[in-house]
């Protein structure tokens, strides 16, 4: 027998969650470690798939900032193997929630994206209605790593129900 944690229904689609922020190498890759490591916790390793990616081309290639790196580590998450990488026109056709950092990132991500595919667009702290903020803070100009981890973590949460109660998992 084999015996599994990883929890995939039979005939239930993988579900795919494309973080995005402007570099993608400060924002979104902490928000990919830590819902991966939610996931994880919660038994759904092969139910959802996270990735993440820039709106812009800037970092492409590159490993996380190292301050992001650093506040991850001391929460046990460890984003080293992330590479930068620019978001396509496909990924609104490969990922079901795309959710982005700020209004700016979310305004680009609506230029790029196909009509009729807009709804997968979400924007992160839409579901940390709590912080009572709309964008999640630019750590890369204004600092404050650790604020920024525990904002895009309480949205993580959130956003991990809201796919369990959707997709009934
Ligand atoms: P991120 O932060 O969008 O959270 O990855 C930034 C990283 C790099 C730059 C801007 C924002 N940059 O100007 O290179």
């Amino acid at each position: 027998m084999i015996i599994t944690n990883h929890r995939r229904p039979r005939g239930n689609p993988l579900i795919r969650v494309l973080f995005v922020c402007l570099g993608n190498i400060c924002r979104s890759p902490t928000a990919e470690g830590i819902f991966r490591k939610l996931v994880d916790q919660q038994g759904l390793a092969g139910a959802i798939d996270v990735d993440s990616a820039g709106t812009s081309d800037w970092h492409i290639g590159g490993p996380p900032d190292e301050q992001a790196q650093a506040t991850a580590q001391a929460r046990g998450i460890d984003l080293g193997g992330l590479r930068a990488r620019q978001t396509r026109t496909d990924d609104f056709f490969a990922f079901d929630y795309v959710i982005a950092m700020d209004r700016s990132n979310r305004q680009k991500l609506l230029a790029l994206c196909p009509a009729g595919q807009q709804d997968r667009i979400h924007l992160c702290l839409s579901f940390a209605p709590e912080s009572g903020k709309t964008d999640v803070p630019d750590p890369y100009y204004e600092g404050r790593f650790d604020r920024v981890f525990d904002l895009i973590e309480t949205a993580c949460f959130g956003l991990l129900a809201e796919i369990r109660t959707t997709h009934t998992l």
